[in-house]
């Protein structure tokens, strides 16, 4: 089975309604024709609800770039006493089919963990909301040769008793830290062979069937100039894009370049 290409926007901490507002309304004729992908938007927390209007009945999927939870007693929480958070039933409330979780920045400035990113993965399921893992090693762990058992680790960790009919739906983006914002993306080759190790890792924890129907992203400055390379790579399904992602003519030619 062939695994379609999916290109998301990940806006991070940008997003002034009336800029939500510009972006979305330049998108989506833009892309009203593709049919070489599925499309996500991920904008912060408090334009969801009004990008959910504004993209109702095109074909745009909206996400978020978190979700909160945790378990108490046994259950994972979806609401109550944690000033502050958002949980995965709110925001499938308000309109979302995806969220990002354990991005990088998440796991440098706010304390994520693989352990804090797997309750997320599975109140998402709960919630009715699937997941975007993301995983990838800093520049320090590539140059002293770390880079697969890094990423190993945050697969096991992130997707720890995941059912396997969770898993199919479950996207992971595989994002090298150094490549993120920084205009240095990986080689098409350093990529695949990162996206083939883990699909080699999901095929042993979750069989092949699954393994062969996971869709993997990948992220770090994926930009026009670099998408149809990276993304005609055998084991690249998509990318999960930042900056390139605030320009609708720069997002639509990523979506363009996922033949
Ligand atoms: P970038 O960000 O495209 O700006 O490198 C990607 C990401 O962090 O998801």
């Amino acid at each position: 089975m062939a695994r379609r290409k999916f290109i998301a926007g990940n806006w991070k901490e940008n997003g002034l309604y009336a800029e939500a507002r510009q972006l979305i309304e330049e998108l989506i004729p833009l892309v009203k024709d593709a049919t070489t992908a599925d499309i996500a938007v991920c904008p912060p927390y408090l334009v969801i609800p009004a990008v959910a209007e504004w993209i109702k009945g095109t074909n745009i999927q909206l996400g978020a770039q978190n979700a909160f939870s945790t378990e108490a007693k046994g259950a994972l929480v979806q609401k109550g006493a944690y000033t502050g958070e958002v949980s995965p039933a709110m925001l499938k409330d308000a309109g979302c089919t995806w969220a990002i979780l354990g991005h990088s920045e998440r796991r440098q400035y706010f304390g994520e963990t693989d352990e804090k990113v797997n309750v997320k993965v599975r109140a998402c399921y709960e919630a009715g909301i699937k997941p975007i893992v993301c995983v990838g090693e800093t520049l320090e762990e590539r140059d002293s040769g770390r880079t697969a058992g890094v990423v190993e680790k945050q697969v096991r960790g992130c997707l720890a008793s995941l059912p396997a009919d969770k898993m199919a739906e479950t996207v992971i983006a595989y994002e090298p830290v150094w490549a993120i914002g920084t205009g240095r993306t990986a080689t098409p080759e350093q990529a695949q062979e990162v996206h083939a190790q883990i699909r080699g890792l999901l095929k042993e924890l979750f069989g092949a069937e699954i393994a062969e129907a996971v869709r993997i992203q990948y992220g770090g400055s994926m930009k026009p100039e670099n998408a149809a390379e990276l993304l005609a790579q055998p084991d690249i399904d998509g990318g999960l894009i930042g900056g390139a992602a605030l320009k609708a003519k720069d997002f639509t030619a990523i979506i363009e370049a996922a033949k």
